[in-house]
């Protein structure tokens, strides 16, 4: 089996119909994510499923109303977990020493991990994906909701459902840009500038055409598509806002001094 025209086919769905997704399908999805390699096959992660009308809601409200959770039949919530495994550990009267920065980045990698198996698998039975970054700055919102424990901690969502749309794949920066054979690859500001040329062109087309940003940008007087990143979409306040919670939240967590 060619895995390329799946692979190289994604895009994300954004806009679902409301048909539901079987307990088999699920269940399938949710088996293959688990096949993915782990650290150690210790599995650091947990998966909570959200299927009810009521709790995709609230989900909704802490994911900053990203109305395609309000379509999809499906979220999960892939989280960070040494939970189970610490507690194992003490069981088996061998002492943990997973309350430190490695051990969650380990868990977090494993999550991340898993989830792209489970959005390969979804899109493989014709199903689309988007994921949810919000996940990280509604940490404190969603470990409350999803009554997660101690040394467990949220990673990433997808949303899965029956696509009702059918976008272009969307481009990405040129290979030589990214892939460097055999040591790194300087970028002098010209090589800068030519990596991004086709993307300045067409992200900031593409922003324009939600009327919402496109509002903002016209009023913000930002003139490309870097500035609508750094002034607009992800700002260094924000960014900093959202770390010092989940500095804080890892710390409750158990993960940080
Ligand atoms: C970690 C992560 C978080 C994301 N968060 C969001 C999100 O909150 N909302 C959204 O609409 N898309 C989200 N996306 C989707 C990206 O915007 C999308 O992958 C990117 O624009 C490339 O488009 P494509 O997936 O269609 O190729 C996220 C993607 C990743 C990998």
């Amino acid at each position: 089996m060619d895995p390329r025209p799946l692979l190289n086919g994604h895009r994300s769905i954004r806009s679902y119909r409301p048909d539901p997704i079987d307990d088999a399908t699920l269940h399938d999805i949710l088996h293959a994510a688990t096949r993915a390699s782990s650290s150690g096959n210790m599995q650091t992660y947990s998966i909570v499923v959200t299927r009810d009308a009521e709790r995709r809601r609230a989900l909704w409200r802490m994911h900053f109303e990203q109305d395609m959770i309000l379509q999809a039949p499906v979220l999960l919530t892939f989280c960070a977990d040494w939970h189970r495994m610490t507690r194992w550990c003490e069981l088996s009267d061998a002492e943990p020493g997973y309350d430190n920065l490695l051990s969650f980045l380990v868990a977090f990698a494993d999550a991340l991990i898993t989830a792209q198996n489970a959005a390969i698998a979804a899109e493989g039975l014709g199903l689309g994906i988007c994921y949810l970054g919000t996940t990280l700055q509604a940490t404190r919102e969603l470990t409350e909701f999803l009554e997660l424990p101690p040394r467990t901690f949220p990673a990433t969502t997808l949303v899965i459902g029956h696509p009702d749309e059918d976008p272009e794949p969307r481009a990405r920066l040129p290979m030589e840009s990214i892939v460097h054979r055999e040591r790194y690859e300087p970028f002098d500001d010209e090589r800068i500038r030519a990596t991004y040329a086709a993307r300045e062109l067409e992200g900031w087309n593409r922003y324009l055409s939600f009327p919402e940003l496109a509002d903002r940008m016209r009023t913000s007087g930002v003139r490309n598509l870097a500035q609508v990143y750094t002034r607009l979409k992800y700002t260094r306040e924000d960014n900093d806002e959202a770390s010092e919670i989940l500095r804080e939240g890892l710390r409750r967590a158990g993960f940080l001094d």
